[in-house]
């Protein structure tokens, strides 16, 4: 396969980015030309940020799974798409080729299909690091149902919450998941979000660990069972669904800094577009590379670049169930060696908590054939990306520091591979196409070099988030309101001499712990939901492994007297009602908290504090009783 919008040297980076801003259509849609289409499109992009209201592609006609699939299988039908490495390493990995991938989606689709599953309905899918986890988000693109892919460590209570907020009314999921050593009950967490929605009307298990479930008649089906009735069929083909360019492809449920995570709505065309295109620039694919992208497909960077913008570029992606320090800290080395990884795409979390276990658990593994080494999810101390690129990639491996967000679809800012230069700790350039800008307080843009500001988009690109789930206010109010005309991204960012931008993490109240994005709200809800909680702030602090930490300070009613036991069973409660993911690292008692006249938590004082910077608090004379900074910072943990 060759990819003729594929960026080859710096000249041509230079003429990409020259006409992606003269002539943002024209740019376009010559790389959309590349792609299946079942009819091309009638106009490139009509938007106004202010509705907001983003088309791209309008009038076109395609299935992404008959991109993802069906055009490869005369060239690249034999190729593996998916190499699945299992959770225990003494189990068989397993090797599907495109064609093996069609057959099964074509195959799960006529499940669905069976099941009454039609165009436009809400599939959630709550699966571990399985091959069926693509397969299920492929089938379901192949009919035009919508997927809500659910994070395999989100509680019963977020799941009851999505699904209500989708209304899916059919779930797939497996008995249970592998991670590490530990085993999932994955059906018996759906089974407990389910008592709050009746609405659901089929579950669809596949087995995976074998631990004992409850199948309820008439709702609960054998995913094993469902296939065997299609075979029955005789295996009847599965035609793709034709679908319009802006048709909703999926919702992700991600955080925000309000209470409530937010359904983030990306479309069939333009997402196929900038995910394929980002993927083959950014780590400059060639064909018969392995890439191995660690996340889980539960988050935006797996549906991105493990499923549709490998898969679309006719790609080998390596699909790992497990985690990186399990059976040991050579994991990730490990399945590098084993199948001669090209490309490894991962977080700065994993890799300072790699770093922990020293050099020996690297050094016994080969890992000559990586050739690219990608960061994603926060931003990547100095620290980090030499030991990657100096361990990992033996100083010849291009670092790419890739910038992006679950509302981008796609990588915004990164180097690329080889390409242009890598600075660590910057994202460094936007890619041709995207028009990132600094923006002050008030909304003005800030020219010029070496200069500090909220980041935001100017111009639309194919992958931009179309609305949130039912709320298409909230996306406005959300991302498109604070600064006018411009797309917010909530960030905030350094601009140097030479135009490199970095990240210097969120300006809201979003917090980022190992790479997941959880809202301080959303925290404090789940706290507050404890019956001995009167009220609580919750704020970030640096945390050596994790990048950030949760620091929560609580107003308590004690009754019992043992704080210890007392700080475990709000952390249960916040395990119970988002997961574990949120669990506070440290959950301080305080008396009150320092609040204004008119009642405003000072969030500040109390990021200062959780971060140790306890002399310089600021100016504390609006607060209603500064007396309570001094408890607090006596009490620090
Ligand atoms: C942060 C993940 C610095 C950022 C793809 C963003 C980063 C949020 C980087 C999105 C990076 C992501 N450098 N910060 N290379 N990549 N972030 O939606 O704060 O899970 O807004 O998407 O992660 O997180 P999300």
């Amino acid at each position: 396969m060759s990819y003729p919008f594929q960026i080859k040297t710096p000249e041509e980076h230079q003429v990409a980015m020259q006409k992606s801003t003269n002539d943002p259509e024209g740019f376009w849609a010559e790389v959309a030309s590349s792609f299946l289409w079942r009819k091309r499109w009638d106009s490139v992009l009509d938007w106004n940020f202010n509705t907001p209201d983003i088309k791209w592609f309008a009038g076109g006609k395609l299935n992404i799974t008959e991109n993802c699939l069906d055009r490869h299988l005369g060239s690249l039908g034999n190729k593996p798409a998916i190499i699945w490495e299992p959770n225990d390493p003494e189990e068989h990995h397993r090797v599907i080729t495109y064609r093996d991938l069609h057959h099964k989606v074509v195959q799960f689709a006529n499940v669905l299909k069976n099941n009454n599953v039609k165009k436009g309905d809400r599939v959630c899918i709550y699966m571990g690091m399985v091959p069926e986890l693509a397969v299920a988000v492929l089938a379901c693109a192949r009919i035009g149902a919508i997927h809500s892919v659910i994070f395999g460590g989100f509680s019963a209570q977020s799941i009851a919450d999505r699904l209500q907020d989708a209304q899916a009314e059919f779930i797939v999921t497996c008995d249970g998941a592998y991670r590490g050593n530990k085993e999932i009950p994955l059906k018996s967490v759906i089974d407990d979000a389910l008592v709050q929605c009746r609405f659901v009307k089929k579950v669809i298990v596949l087995t995976r660990t074998r631990i004992p479930v409850s199948m309820i008649k008439g709702r609960d089906l054998w995913w094993e069972d469902e296939i065997k009735k299609v075979e029955t069929m005789g295996n009847p083909d599965c035609p793709a669904e034709i679908m319009d360019a802006e048709d909703p492809l999926f919702i992700l449920y991600t955080s925000g800094s309000t209470g409530k995570p937010k359904g983030v709505v990306h479309s069939c065309g333009g997402y196929m577009v900038y995910t394929t295109y980002s993927f083959v620039n950014v780590f400059q694919y060639k064909p018969g590379d392995i890439h191995f992208c660690t996340a889980d497909v539960g988050w935006i960077t797996g549906h991105s670049y493990i499923v549709y913008g490998p898969l679309c570029a006719g790609a080998t992606s390596l699909m790992f169930e497990g985690i990186p320090t399990w059976p040991d800290a050579g994991r990730f080395w490990d399945v590098v060696d084993k199948y001669k990884v090209n490309i490894l795409y991962t977080a700065p979390t994993a890799i300072r908590s790699l770093m922990s276990y020293g050099l020996g658990p690297v050094n016994t593994h080969d890992l000559s054939s990586l050739k690219v080494l990608g960061s994603v999810g926060e931003p990547i101390n100095e620290e980090a990306w030499q030991w990657l690129n100096e361990n990992i990639g033996k100083g010849k491996c291009p670092v790419v520091d890739t910038w992006w967000q679950t509302e981008t679809g796609g990588i915004m800012i990164s180097n690329m591979a080889g390409i242009t230069p890598s600075k660590p700790s910057y994202a460094t350039l936007p890619l041709p196409g995207v028009q990132p800008v600094l923006v002050d307080d008030a909304g003005k843009e800030i020219e010029g070099n070496n200069v500090s500001g909220n980041l935001c988009i100017k111009f639309p690109w194919p992958s931009i988030i179309r609305t949130t789930y039912g709320d298409h206010e909230r996306c406005r109010l959300n991302y498109f309101s604070t600064y006018p005309g411009y797309y917010f991204t909530g960030d905030g960012c350094y601009r140097d001499e030479a135009g490199n931008y970095r990240i210097t993490g969120r300006v809201d109240d979003v917090l980022n712990v190992s790479g997941h994005r959880i809202g301080t709200a959303e925290v404090e809800n789940a706290i507050n939901m404890h019956a001995g909680v009167i009220e609580s702030a919750v704020v970030g602090y640096p945390h050596d492994i994790k990048g950030q930490g949760i620091y929560a300070f609580v107003i308590y009613s004690s009754t019992h007297g043992d704080e210890n036991l007392s700080r475990q069973d709000i952390s249960q409660t916040v395990a119970r009602i988002i997961g574990a993911i949120a669990r506070p690292d440290k959950i301080q008692f305080v008396s009150n908290l320092p609040k204004t006249r008119s009642g405003k938590i000072m969030r500040r004082i109390l990021r200062k504090i959780a971060e140790g910077e306890v002399e310089n608090l600021g100016d504390t004379s609006t607060l209603l009783d500064p007396n309570v900074v001094e408890e607090i910072k006596n009490g620090k943990l």
